[in-house]
């Protein structure tokens, strides 16, 4: 990278990248494509400076399916965001932020901040990548590096300036499937603990019956996602590919996006049992 970060000299690959980190290139190329649709849903400038750095590997494995469904969440939880900011929220977090675009292109009240958590490797790149495109956030962004599998992370969140008294909008899309049972109830859990009245959360989820998977992939097979989600203190509404598509005016083929993958919730409110 040059002195002043720019994609000069070959340093920005996602082959640099763990492999896990590598799937937000992947996810950044899908909304690269989708940008360039005359009927796109969204233009997001920073995928667009993405797609000369995605190994042939990563672009391989992008199917037009998975083009589709990473579109379709991302103007779901667009709306979500958007729709947070209208009832007066002014904190949004993307937990496993990737290549997330939202603090640059959303319409956010100036008095936002959004807090984008992920590993330190990601962010590297992702600056080169904001520098390159000249991109300048509509309120405030911070960048916290962290891995949520350490508890210490809400701390470090907080210290960056996120306040814990006030509502925040949760967001973790296409982040839960790399999380055990185990990992993804105390992740849900902790943010349901750490949140304010108020706070909301959006989320993707694989739940499909019989799909072939990633080997980095653990999935919701067979779970009551109602019923998880309320466990771990939050009121989901279970939405599908094909029901959001339609909505939005582009029904996906039949047979695809049958199962509940997308999530809106609301913190539950906490039931005094004495
Ligand atoms: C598939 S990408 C999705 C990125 C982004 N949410 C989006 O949809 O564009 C998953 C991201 O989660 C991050 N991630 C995975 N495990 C993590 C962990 N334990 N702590 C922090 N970030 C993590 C990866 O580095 C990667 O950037």
């Amino acid at each position: 990278m040059s002195d002043d970060g720019r994609l000069s000299d070959g340093s920005l690959s996602d082959g640099r990248l763990s492999k896990v980190g590598r799937t937000a290139f992947a996810v950044a190329l899908a909304r690269a494509i989708e940008s360039e649709r005359d009927d796109a849903w969204f233009v997001d400038p920073l995928a667009r400076q993405v797609a000369p750095f995605v190994s042939v590997e990563s672009m391989d494995k992008l199917s037009p399916g998975l083009v589709a469904w990473m579109a379709v969440r991302t103007r779901f939880l667009d709306e979500l965001m958007l729709g947070a900011a209208g009832r007066g929220i002014r904190q949004f977090v993307t937990v496993g932020a990737g290549l997330d675009a939202r603090a640059f292109r959303l319409a956010l009240p100036a008095d936002s901040t959004v807090f984008e958590v992920d590993r330190a490797d990601v962010f590297t790149q992702k600056r080169a990548l904001v520098l390159s495109a000249e991109l300048a956030p509509v309120g405030s962004r911070r960048e916290i590096v962290a891995d949520v599998l350490d508890p210490a992370w809400t701390a470090a969140l907080e210290t960056s300036g996120w306040q814990r008294g006030e509502p925040t909008l949760w967001l973790l899309e296409g982040f839960l499937i790399y999380f055990d049972e185990r990992a993804r109830t105390r992740l849900l859990t902790t943010l349901a603990e750490s949140s304010a009245a108020g706070s909301e959360l959006g989320s993707t989820v694989d739940a499909r019956a019989g799909a072939k998977r990633h080997p980095l992939w653990h999935s919701f097979e067979g779970v009551d996602l109602g019923r998880w989600f309320a466990e771990c203190g939050w009121e989901a509404t279970l939405t599908t590919m094909r029901q959001a598509s339609a909505g939005y005016g582009r029904p996906v083929p039949p047979g695809r996006g049958e199962t509940p993958t997308l999530v809106a919730a609301r913190l539950a409110p906490v039931v005094d049992h004495r």
